[in-house]
């Protein structure tokens, strides 16, 4: 995965850290986020062609301010500071930061002098303010080339030593030419050359898990979803059989989809999977369970335990293989200067499995290059563009109690939903969609005669990071058939709704 070319981001904790390391990957150049106390000995380790401070919400005045060690200034490699990166680089090196009365925020047009890093410029030259603090006075050997009507030094530069510094955010939409100062960083002040493609990672990976793991035994817990099935795959082409996926398929995966993971992963890649249908044992235990939490319990012990007995099975193995994905690592801690915990997917796993190792190949991409590299590696697109589907499957789209009989249900009534989104097109707009089996049942008429029966609702939100969503604006006529097949094709359901609200203040599962 490392390149010879990187760019290494000093996180001091600014909200847009992701979307600056992004950014950069998008220009084809590999970079990657770091603690911003990082030693001088691994930046010199890790050589990169650059360095970008974010910005933060810090001031440089703080006591407790977090800064890098100064000789970061003297390795002649370049930096480009953001926001709190550019004030940092100022106070460090000798210039003045003061403090503004009040917080500048929002898209400001800023005029700005020639520099490498403004070079291929379009007119509009509006860019987004959030800052408190700003530099007064630049230190000695740097120019001013930017300023707005509140701020004097929105830009500055040291030509000579290939140190740069703006005010404003250049990695998000609202700054118009931002992604042209990023390209100009990397490719007119640091001189990389963008080589760095999805698919030499695929070839890098799968040569480095060759050497790292040459001819000992890997165990994958096999959800279906795109991380642990990515992983799965990549591991599959760099060791073949030493590789033993399990698959606890605990009853709750929508319509077909045990079949579907195993046609997969058994057929198409020839992969050594364990599948345990361990649908009964599950339902054993989550019988009579209403409470959500409960149920989420219930299933994530279970599966640890499932887990457990089957790789008891196969005796000890070598490495132990997790989908953690770079958001994930980013999350356990990595910009609070923390030890980087392992995150794991499945809760708890590795606490009870016997291996010597973990292998995470996947813990430098963000969501949307893992789906890169599985279509590199031939996953189909139907896997590889998977709606989020959770852990505990349909036991919390079942409100209430569990039975086989709901579960039957609300299976049909989900697989009629996805085939009418699918055939009207809409797969790719909409974020995630699903059904719900409620627990209210209500009077109906069939020919005639009098039902009572269940409701179900449909849900479907559009959302980029599923924190907030909201409700799809599905066309009527796609509702309106898909609550007629409903209760036309699946018994016991008289009565279809849909779900119109936003998260907050509901969430997208109804549990
Ligand atoms: P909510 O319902 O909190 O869901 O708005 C946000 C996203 O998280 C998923 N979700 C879960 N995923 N285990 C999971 O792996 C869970 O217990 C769980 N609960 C919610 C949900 O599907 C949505 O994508």
């Amino acid at each position: 995965m490392k390149n010879d070319e990187s760019i290494l981001i000093l996180d001091f904790y600014g909200q847009y850290n992701q979307l600056i390391a992004r950014r950069v990957r998008e220009c084809n150049v590999y970079s990657e986020i770091v603690p911003y106390n990082i030693s001088i000995d691994k930046i010199k380790e890790k050589n990169p062609k650059g360095i970008i401070f974010t910005g933060g919400p810090a001031s440089v005045f703080a006591e407790d301010a977090p800064k890098c060690d100064p000789k970061i200034f003297e390795l002649g490699i370049p930096i480009l500071g953001i926001c709190y990166g550019m004030q940092l680089m100022a106070d460090t090196l000798g210039g003045e930061v003061s403090r503004a009365n009040k917080r500048e925020y929002g898209e400001t047009k800023v005029n700005i002098s020639p520099s490498p890093i403004f070079e291929g410029f379009t007119d509009n030259n509006v860019c987004l303010m959030s800052h408190t603090n700003f530099v007064s006075v630049v230190p000695e050997g740097f120019n001013v080339i930017g300023y707005t009507d509140s701020c004097p030094v929105a830009a500055m530069e040291n030509r000579v030593k290939k140190l740069y510094g703006i005010q404003f955010h250049p990695e998000v939409n609202h700054t118009v030419n931002g992604t042209q100062i990023i390209k100009n960083f990397l490719f007119n002040v640091c001189k990389c050359s963008g080589n760095w493609k999805m698919s030499s990672f695929v070839e890098e990976s799968i040569k480095a898990l060759k050497e790292r793991i040459g001819d000992k035994k890997a165990l994958c817990a096999l959800s279906g979803g795109v991380d642990s099935s990515v992983a799965a795959v990549l591991l599959h082409k760099a060791i073949g059989k030493n590789l033993t996926c399990i698959f606890v398929d605990h009853g709750l995966l929508r319509k077909n989809e045990g079949d579907e993971v195993e046609n997969i992963f058994r057929n198409q890649f020839d992969i050594n999977l364990i599948r345990v249908n361990a649908k009964d044992r599950f339902l054993g235990k989550l019988a009579g369970i209403s409470d959500p939490e409960t149920k989420r319990k219930i299933i994530g012990e279970e599966f640890i335990r499932v887990f457990e007995e089957e790789a008891k099975k196969i005796g000890t193995v070598d490495y132990l293989v997790q989908g953690t994905i770079y958001p994930d690592v980013i999350e356990s801690g990595l910009g609070k200067g923390e030890t980087i915990k392992s995150h794991h997917n499945v809760g708890g796993l590795p606490d009870y499995v016997d291996f010597k190792e973990i292998v995470e190949p996947l813990r430098d991409l963000f969501k949307d290059e893992v789906r890169k590299t599985g279509l590199e590696l031939g996953i189909p697109e139907d896997l590889v563009f998977r709606q989020p589907f959770p852990g505990p499957g349909l036991a919390i789209r079942i409100i209430g109690d569990i039975t086989e009989d709901k579960l039957d249900i609300l299976k049909d009534a989900d697989a009629i939903f996805r085939e009418e989104i699918k055939l009207a097109n809409l797969e790719k707009d909409l974020n995630q969609y699903f059904a719900v089996l409620t627990n209210l049942k209500s009077v109906g008429v069939m020919g005639d005669e009098r039902t009572y029966d269940y409701t179900v609702a449909l849900r479907s939100v559009t959302t980029s990071d599923f924190m907030t969503a909201t409700w799809s604006k599905i066309p009527y006529d796609i509702l309106e058939k898909v609550s007629s097949r409903i209760v036309n094709e699946i018994k016991h359901v008289n009565r279809v709704v849909y779900d119109i609200t936003n998260k907050p203040p509901a969430t997208i599962e109804w549990e």
